[in-house]
């Protein structure tokens, strides 16, 4: 790959990230860069992109050795399946079995946006795309630079979230950086993400919506265009040998480095709590939410106001790696309420913590 001068990165995190120690090509959303982003997909090689949920690692979703990059980079189960991402609903037809009804409304009204369908996968997507599975992901994201890299690109990419496999999501460039730099070519910046979490993840069954996994596009939201229900995989560990409706589920997500484990209870009841461990327990941390450190005789991270589930969504990942950069051995985390967008964040921490729990009195 020609070497470009190396690019300060301007976002609204303040970070600005010196290229110099990366062999990855830090791009900007330019018409020029864009053209580069997409001559390097032709290629075969891989691409960061924002697709404005979080942060993914783009290929070539037809080609599979291009496919195969993905897996191998970010240390992926060959299991699990990947999400293919498309500019614009009239794309869909070559890459799909069939478009149900139900999926077309879901289309009209949430794409693009954080949503993504599954339906049966037509001959077009290679089978290790979707782990050997008859049906293929597919989803419009929201963020203008990710749907022009599509466009551009002229085939629809496939693209996990940019992350090692195992460790929380990336919302910014530096948290791509810090897990893999210089092992992909380029990233196009597209700024911090806005929503912070993964796309919600549905199947469709006859004239009824089943979430899979929790995100921006909350189960209410899906009530309005046909019944719908959640998984009780999204709050519940996976039954010892039950088939997981999206393997996704099956693996410890979203980890810091740190044992997580989340506290259910008032904030008065968790400080008193974290208070009594915090003589006993070396490298403690709380993570709490805004304003309710008082009381707590631990160092704490914040990521959001009690009652701000969009806040704690966008927060959530930079928290948890956040306290990976400080070392902290033990976690405990302030239960988010599961209410609209505040389910996908219980079901992140809720993983994180390996679906460790302690429910407090009071
Ligand atoms: O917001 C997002 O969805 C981001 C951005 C990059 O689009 N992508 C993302 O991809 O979160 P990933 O690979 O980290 O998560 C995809 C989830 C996994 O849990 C996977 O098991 C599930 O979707 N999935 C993908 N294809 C599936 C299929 N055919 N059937 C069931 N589940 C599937
Ligand atoms: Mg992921």
């Amino acid at each position: 790959m020609p070497s470009s001068p190396p690019i300060g990165l301007k976002n609204s995190n303040p970070q600005v990230i010196d290229m110099k120690d990366y062999n990855t090509r830090l791009l900007t959303p330019s018409p020029a860069d864009i053209a580069e982003a997409t001559a390097i997909l032709r290629q075969g090689e891989l691409v960061w992109i924002p697709p404005s949920t979080i942060y993914g690692l783009a290929a070539d979703a037809t080609n599979e050795a291009a496919v195969a990059g993905i897996f191998k980079a970010k240390g992926r189960p060959q299991d699990n399946p990947l999400i293919v991402h498309i500019s614009e609903v009239a794309e869909i037809t070559p890459y799909v079995a069939e478009f149900p009804a139900v999926a077309k409304r879901l289309a009209d009204k949430f794409w693009p946006g954080p949503l993504t369908v599954i339906l049966p996968r037509s001959e077009q997507i290679p089978a290790s795309v979707s782990a050997g599975l008859s049906t293929v992901a597919i989803r419009i994201p929201a963020h203008p630079v990710a749907r022009a890299i599509i466009k551009a690109a002229g085939c629809p990419l496939a693209a996990p979230s940019g992350n090692l496999s195992g460790s929380p999501s990336p919302t910014t460039a530096a948290h791509m950086l810090a897990d893999m730099a210089g092992r992909i070519p380029a990233i196009v910046d597209g700024g911090d993400s806005q929503v912070g979490v993964e796309s919600t993840v549905v199947a469709i069954k006859g004239d009824k919506i089943r979430v899979l996994r929790p995100g921006g596009v909350t189960p209410e939201m899906l009530q309005q265009v046909a019944p719908a229900e959640v998984a009780s995989a999204v709050t519940n560990p996976l039954e010892e040998g039950a088939v997981a409706a999206s393997p996704g589920m099956k693996y410890k997500h979203y980890a810091p480095q740190a044992r997580v484990v989340l506290v259910k209870g008032s904030p008065a009841a968790f400080a008193a709590f974290v208070g009594e461990k915090a003589a006993t327990q070396e490298g403690l941390y709380a993570l709490c939410f805004d304003g309710e450190e008082e009381g707590i005789p631990v160092p704490c991270l914040t990521y959001g106001g009690r009652a701000d589930a969009a806040d704690q969504a966008h927060r959530l990942f930079t928290a948890l790696r956040q306290l990976d950069d400080t070392g902290a051995r033990l976690v405990y985390a302030a239960c988010p309420s599961p209410e609209g967008v505040g389910l996908a964040v219980y079901n992140r921490i809720l993983r994180a913590a390996g679906f460790e729990v302690i429910t407090l009195d009071g």
